[in-house]
């Protein structure tokens, strides 16, 4: 007997950055030593007094038993604590919060709580991957709304057509946005998107995973500014930027009660929560001092605007982006016949740089490539330098 994949997981090509490791390790084992700006996975160290509250944390014999699914009480209570501080938005840490193995893990299993087959799921386009195939995956329907660039990356809710917008029982959106690095200007789409659902009757699902990777003194917003929206929305957060913990597989999720029971009656059958001394350590991630986090912003602010200015001397003009820790660019002039997984694969496999093809992001996003800041200006630098001479060998 030779095991079949589900059609669900058969129809989705494999996840873009196991295609980019891939290719990768290849560029690795021919030789070059590959500076490697694909996944948004930050380099900067964990703060030093996270990591020490984690090593104080597993020395105590509880912390390795099972966790409480629902997270300890006292993280529940710590995200409320920073919600309100942060936001002016007050949570019941009880059903209004809940601590997720990373915003990723919480996303996809929304939609499994919530999707019967077949039902549809508005998802913009380009896309963190799983905003698109978590719904696949839970055998939901993604239809697409376009971000392009002339509309600021930001989705016409005017073009859902009626039938469409009945027929939606999420709408995911995500600011900053991440592969665009957009960001929201006013509360206007938020609003949109509430009345939106007030008429139609979806759910808002949004994605705030980088809230804090803001700069030039942009302040992103939190759905849950907007009055009513507790009855229709939730959001997600995550550790993996704000506090550069991707490896420690931590976020969660705020908002409407019904939605978050839902996702927690889920999780239950499947996961056990977060180890409990990664859940004391993000305790203290909330409620220690946040200088980390700005001096964190200082950094992505100066790598983005060297990168840009590098960027820039070899001929690639790439727009300024306001948050995030992405640049979002047209394939440069000289590329543009290319496809953006053909210049990838060339960056990659010829000049030991990896940068993330648009495509990877949806339909959408083809014509793009986005480079994550994820290593010092030096070596971006260096990579820019690289980019300049595969432009140079193209026709
Ligand atoms: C928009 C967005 N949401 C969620 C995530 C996942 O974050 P986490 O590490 O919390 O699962 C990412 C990671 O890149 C992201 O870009």
């Amino acid at each position: 007997m030779k095991p079949t994949a589900s059609k669900k997981l058969a129809s989705l090509p494999p996840y873009l950055f196991v295609l980019l490791a891939k290719l990768k390790a290849q560029a690795e084992s021919a030789g070059h030593s590959v500076i490697d700006l694909g996944q948004g996975s930050p380099d900067l160290p964990s703060p030093a007094r996270v990591v020490a509250a984690l090593k104080a944390s597993i020395d105590k014999p509880w912390t390795h038993r099972y966790p409480a699914n629902s997270g300890l009480p006292a993280l529940r209570q710590a995200i409320a604590d920073w919600y309100r501080r942060r936001f002016k938005v007050t949570l019941d840490p009880d059903t209004q919060v809940l601590p997720l193995v990373g915003s990723k893990e919480g996303i996809a299993h929304l939609f499994m709580a919530l999707l019967e087959p077949g039902d549809s799921v508005l998802v913009p386009n380009p896309c963190y991957p799983v905003h698109y195939n978590g719904v696949v995956l839970a055998g939901g329907k993604p239809r697409l709304m376009p971000l392009s660039e002339s509309m600021g990356y930001l989705p016409d809710l005017r073009k859902i057509t009626p039938a469409a917008a009945k027929a939606a029982k999420v709408m995911i959106l995500n600011y900053p946005n991440n592969p665009t690095g957009a960001v929201l200007e006013s509360n206007l789409l938020l609003e949109d998107a509430l009345d939106f659902s007030r008429k139609h009757g979806c759910l808002i699902a949004y994605d705030n995973a980088y809230s804090e990777l803001t700069f030039d003194g942009y302040r992103a917003p939190s759905i849950l500014q907007i009055p009513g929206a507790f009855e229709r929305a939730v959001e997600f957060h995550s550790f993996s930027k704000t506090y550069s913990m991707a490896g420690w597989r931590i976020g969660f999720a705020v908002g409407n009660a019904e939605a978050l029971a839902h996702l927690g009656k889920f999780k239950g059958f499947l996961d056990y929560g977060i180890p409990s001394f990664i859940q004391e350590a993000a305790i203290e991630a909330l409620t220690g001092p946040q200088d980390y986090v700005a001096e964190a912003c200082r950094t992505y602010q100066r790598r983005r605007d060297a990168m840009v200015k590098a960027l820039a001397k070899i001929g690639w003009e790439v727009p300024v982006s306001k948050a995030s820790m992405y640049l979002w660019a047209r394939l440069p002039k000289k590329a543009a016949r290319l496809k953006s997984l053909k210049f990838a694969e060339r960056l990659i496999l010829e000049h030991g740089v990896v940068i993330s093809p648009g495509i990877g992001f949806g339909p959408h996003g083809e014509g793009y490539m986005r480079i994550s800041l994820i290593a010092p200006e030096a070596q971006l630098e260096e990579a820019a330098g690289r980019i300049g001479a595969c432009l140079a060998k193209l026709k």
